[in-house]
């Protein structure tokens, strides 16, 4: 929670802005990268989560390589310093100029994720005179028990390759001469909770590494992708997700012996670090009797709660009453989905209050948009207050 004094100095900037708690964005990396080392496992940061330049700078620092979704992205990382063999690409639907881009810069690996797209890569490469570094992102179809507008990973799901059409074009994909197959990647979903669906994950890797391996592919690295989840709910009694008891699981239950493995956390690193402030404008009552709150942000800077029905801790940071009402949190887009949160407790609320949405670094500022002509949300830092 925010103390008083923190609330004070944050009426120093024009709401709504993103407020990112550096020293807990370093315990978060601290923690993950000293248990990776523990089983030499290799995390690349999903930079989709939050691109914001301070926010890359100190995960540099911590050694991660970076996980992109588009060929900007990947440009993103390469500006921001990542060195690009730290870097891996995955997509549904990578653009041409993309794949060219990402063959330019010798990524680590590009995640492909069809087998017409691999015939696409290999012509590339074979017209840039590369040989290039591919994994085959499988679908591995499990269900990670979590909002179903993040599931990827799912039979019917538009990602990764189905797991029989690999193995019914083997031969196919071993004749390519310009890719070089070195590993198996997955990612099934986002904020997982249910730590048990990294068991499921891991038995099905087993199996379709060891399949993959008799049909003649040589596997060097086991890319299991991100979605440990966190808590939205209390999201202070829990700011440093659980990466030792999913390493531990992964440890304990993966078997692909000496090949590398490798995570793509985009959530567990930056979501708690980082809150959206806003002020509130007005009040009003419904005819319905609903008492309004309405906010500076909007969908436009956090579009989570609209998009997926996603749940998000708020609280006011500035009130003082001890009187406490049921509000329904608005935003100001022309959109009636625009909607934080319904019914919510909080301590009497005015204009000229501030609220934190809270657990809002990961998929906040870099889902922000210009709808309505908003202005993008400016960054606030701890350290700089
Ligand atoms: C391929 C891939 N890897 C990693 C991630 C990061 O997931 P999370 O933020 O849940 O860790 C995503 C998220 O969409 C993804 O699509």
């Amino acid at each position: 929670m925010l103390s008083r004094k923190v609330a004070d100095q944050l009426r120093n900037y024009r709401t709504p802005f993103y407020l990112y708690d550096i020293d807990l964005l370093r315990q978060t990396l601290q923690s993950a990268v000293s248990v990776a080392e523990r089983y030499q496992y290799v995390i690349h940061y999903a930079i989709k989560a939050n691109y914001d330049p301070r926010i890359l700078q100190v995960i540099q620092e911590y050694g991660l390589g970076i996980d992109c979704a588009s060929g900007n992205e990947v440009r993103c990382a390469i500006e921001a310093g990542f060195d690009p063999q730290t870097i891996v690409y995955a997509g549904v639907g990578k653009r041409d100029h993309e794949i060219r881009y990402a063959i330019e810069q010798g990524i680590f690996a590009i995640n492909c994720e069809s087998i017409e797209e691999l015939e696409v890569i290999n012509a590339f490469a074979a017209e840039a005179g590369k040989v290039v570094t591919v994994a085959l992102r499988i679908n591995p179809d499990i269900d990670p028990k979590t909002n179903h507008c993040i599931d990827t990973g799912q039979a019917d799901s538009k990602f990764g390759i189905s797991y029989e059409e690999v193995l019914g074009s083997a031969e196919r994909i071993q004749a390519l001469q310009n890719v070089r197959i070195r590993g198996m990647h997955l990612h099934i979903g986002s904020q997982i909770r249910e730590l048990h669906v990294f068991e499921y994950l891991c038995n099905k890797v087993n199996v379709i590494v060891e399949n993959l391996v008799k049909l003649g592919f040589e596997l060097d690295f086991v890319d299991v992708g991100g979605g440990l989840g966190i808590n939205y709910d209390f999201p202070e009694n829990e700011p440093v997700p659980n990466f030792a008891s999913v390493f531990s699981i992964i440890n304990s239950h993966l078997r692909v012996g000496e090949r590398q493995v490798h995570f793509e956390f985009g959530r567990a690193i930056v979501a708690q670090c980082g809150e959206l402030i806003t002020g509130v404008l007005f009040n009003k009552m419904t005819a319905t009797g609903r008492k309004l709150v309405i906010v500076d942000a909007s969908m436009t800077e956090l579009i989570r709660p609209m998009l997926y029905g996603a749940y998000h801790n708020i609280e006011n940071i500035t009130s003082t009453s001890d009187r406490h009402e049921r509000y329904t949190i608005v935003g100001t887009a022309c959109e009636s989905t625009d909607v934080f949160d319904e019914n919510i407790n909080l301590p009497e609320t005015r204009r000229g209050d501030l609220l934190t949405i809270k657990s809002a670094g990961a998929y906040g500022s870099s889902m922000a948009s210009r709808y309505n002509q908003h202005d993008l949300p400016p960054s606030v830092y701890s350290d700089q207050l």
